[in-house]
């Protein structure tokens, strides 16, 4: 079978987009990394990419008068390696609604919390204040409304007392490190397909799609 052509959108460290190519290493994986993409000159991750052998692309938005105009070279980029799916990573621009229209069902996103709680910003810091138990991390497609979109996986994390914003992102992301490339597995195998506005998950793949991490 071919495999899911991938482009990564990033903006800085890229973690998530380490665990995707390592992943993808795997003769077996379904999916192959065409391209890391990320909008910032000094994002970590394009030299992870660059060493790996993988285009590293700069789209910098700050060169573009528009986000139409930026996310036209994005989509460009990303067309001249042959891309069909795109999986945001760390990346931190608002996408347009063109552009998710332009990769409808293609486009995923990682957000560090089990949707829909805690959408936007700062999730660790709104979940240490509420003192919730548990926290954790969604795969999702990608919508118009912010942090909205139909659910591919998800995985839990504890939260101990004493946490910090820090400690807590820490833990988590390693929870994510397991999510993203599971996600994309599952997908790339037609085993998690969008219905409507949800996720239907094949009988076989429900185990995996959610997960729990404990914090040891
Ligand atoms: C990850 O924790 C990801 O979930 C989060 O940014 C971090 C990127 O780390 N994404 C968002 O907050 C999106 N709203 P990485 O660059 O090391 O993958």
């Amino acid at each position: 079978m071919d495999k899911l052509k991938v482009g990564i959108l990033i903006s800085g460290r890229g973690s998530n987009m380490a665990a995707l190519v390592e992943a993808a290493g795997d003769p077996a994986f379904p999916a192959e990394i065409r391209c890391v993409l990320s909008n910032r000159p000094d994002a970590k991750g394009l030299e992870f990419a660059r060493e790996r052998g993988i285009p590293a692309i700069l789209v910098d938005h700050k060169a573009h008068a528009t986000k139409a105009e930026f996310e036209a070279a994005v989509t460009e980029a990303l067309l001249a390696h042959e891309v069909d799916f795109v999986c945001l990573a760390g990346f931190m621009r608002i996408v347009s609604p063109a552009f998710i229209e332009r990769w409808h069902n293609r486009l995923i996103n990682i957000h560090p919390s089990l949707l829909p709680s805690y959408k936007g910003l700062h999730t660790h810091e709104r979940a240490l204040a509420d003192g919730v138990k548990l926290t954790g991390c969604t795969v999702h497609f990608v919508r118009a409304e912010m942090d909205v979109g139909p659910i591919v996986a998800q995985a839990a994390v504890p939260v101990i007392s004493g946490d910090t914003p820090d400690s807590l992102a820490a833990r988590l992301l390693t929870a994510e490190h397991r999510l993203y490339p599971l996600a994309l597995r599952l997908i790339a195998e037609g085993k998690a397909k969008v219905n409507g506005e949800t996720v239907d998950i094949a009988p076989d793949a429900v185990d995996e799609t959610a997960r729990f991490f404990s914090a040891r």
